[in-house]
């Protein structure tokens, strides 16, 4: 784990973005968890670096406020792509779906939703898309730059299943070919301290 998380942090440095500050910016509410007590420091870290790795206890906020913040992100870099969160397990991906779109105000499958094998809760107005890691890779075969999201946000990294390991594979050089200025990548890759 040491080693893949150290290569994906030392990818990042030295990457910063160009962003337009975009004066209209949605209300988000949080929690009070430990991950949203650090949302200052972990948008500065996005607004900085095409990768972060964030690290938190069991329950910290992770899974479902860290897709809040880089939709506030995406929204003040004025970007209109999907912020994808992958999740290992179909139920996860939907049960967290419920959660974050609650927390935002909104209906399932509206602003909110999720794709899993069969079941896809995504309108075209959907920007914070919860997926199982299986959906991702398949979409890699259509769309080879992911072209539809701006932010990535790969759950349970540490379990280092295969297709886990193939995302991040596939991310490192997805993250050099889109070095586009209107189009970086982010890459957050929550995961539990082990
Ligand atoms: N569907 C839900 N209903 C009620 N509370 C929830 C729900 N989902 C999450 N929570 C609560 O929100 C808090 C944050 O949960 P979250 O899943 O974001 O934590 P996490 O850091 O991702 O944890 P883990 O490392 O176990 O994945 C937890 O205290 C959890 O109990
Ligand atoms: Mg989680």
């Amino acid at each position: 784990m040491g080693c893949i998380f150290a290569h994906f942090a030392l990818f990042a440095v030295g990457k910063s973005f160009q962003h337009d500050a975009v004066p209209e910016l949605p209300q988000i509410n949080y929690p009070d968890l430990p991950v949203a007590q650090r949302r200052d420091e972990i948008l500065k870290a996005m607004r900085s670096h095409q990768v972060v790795i964030v690290v938190g206890e069991t329950g910290s906020g992770k899974t479902t406020q860290l897709p809040k913040m880089a939709y506030e992100l995406a929204c003040e870099e004025g970007k209109d792509g999907r912020i994808g969160c992958t999740q290992p397990r179909r139920l996860a991906a939907a049960t967290v779906a419920r959660r974050v779109a609650e927390e935002m105000g909104t209906g399932l499958g509206e602003r909110v939703g999720y794709q899993v094998r069969f079941v896809e809760k995504v309108k075209d107005e959907t920007t914070i898309k919860f997926m199982t890691d299986g959906i991702l890779l398949a979409e890699t075969q259509r769309d080879r730059d992911l072209r539809q999201y701006d932010t990535l946000i790969i759950d349970e990294a540490h379990e280092r299943s295969l297709n886990i390991d193939f995302i991040l594979g596939y991310l490192k050089n997805l993250l050099g070919r889109r070095k586009d200025p209107v189009s970086y990548t982010h890459l957050t890759l929550p995961t539990k301290i082990v």
